[in-house]
């Protein structure tokens, strides 16, 4: 029952999930040209690069696993957005999530179109780079990090015309709650 129940939740995301990734196939990130300017630019306001470095020396963090379904887009160019802040990423594709976020316990309706798995935490959806080193430092006793949904301009959801929404990075507690984690601002 739990897995139809899964099911259900992955029904209703995909078609949004498939919908957004069709919109933003061209536009992924510039390859880390000019990189180090992280904390100024989110301080500023500025339609800054989500891809912001983790303070971290490349291949200091634990490897990551990120599960997703083979034919979607934002996942991959969300990958790459990891990589390029220093994680060593594997990347398996399935074609049902809902087994994966069964087992790692993503809380339902939180869901998004790839799991993540790093130093023991989850990651779903989205989540900044930066804001997975901040949990890896602070190493909280957490069952991980979730962005329900794919908010626009999130790491993989880079819209052409440099739009982003506000959205909020939660942390799932041991017990399956969630509560913020970190706001990332919209710019309009
Ligand atoms: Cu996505
Ligand atoms: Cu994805």
């Amino acid at each position: 029952m739990h897995r139809s129940a899964s099911s259900l939740l992955l029904a209703g995301l995909m078609p949004l999930a498939f919908a957004a990734c069709a919109a933003e196939q061209a536009p992924a990130a510039s390859s880390g040209a000019d990189a180090p300017v992280a904390s100024e630019a989110i301080a500023s306001g500025r339609p800054a690069p989500q891809a912001s470095p983790v303070p971290q020396a490349e291949g200091a963090w634990p490897r990551m696993t990120v599960h997703k379904t083979p034919t979607c887009g934002c996942c991959t160019v969300w990958v790459e957005h990891v990589r390029e802040a220093g994680f060593e990423v594997d990347v398996v594709d399935v074609d049902d999530l809902g087994p994966v976020k069964q087992r790692l316990g993503v809380p339902y309706a939180k869901g998004s179109c790839h799991t993540a798995e790093v130093g023991g935490y989850l990651v779903e959806g989205h989540v900044p780079a930066s804001d997975i080193a901040r949990l890896l430092a602070e190493a909280p006793a957490a069952r991980g990090l979730v962005l329900p949904g794919m908010p626009l301009g999130s790491p993989g959801m880079e819209m052409p015309d440099g739009r982003r929404d506000a959205f909020t990075v939660e942390l799932v507690d041991a017990d399956g709650s969630a509560q913020p984690f970190q706001h990332h601002p919209g710019n309009r």
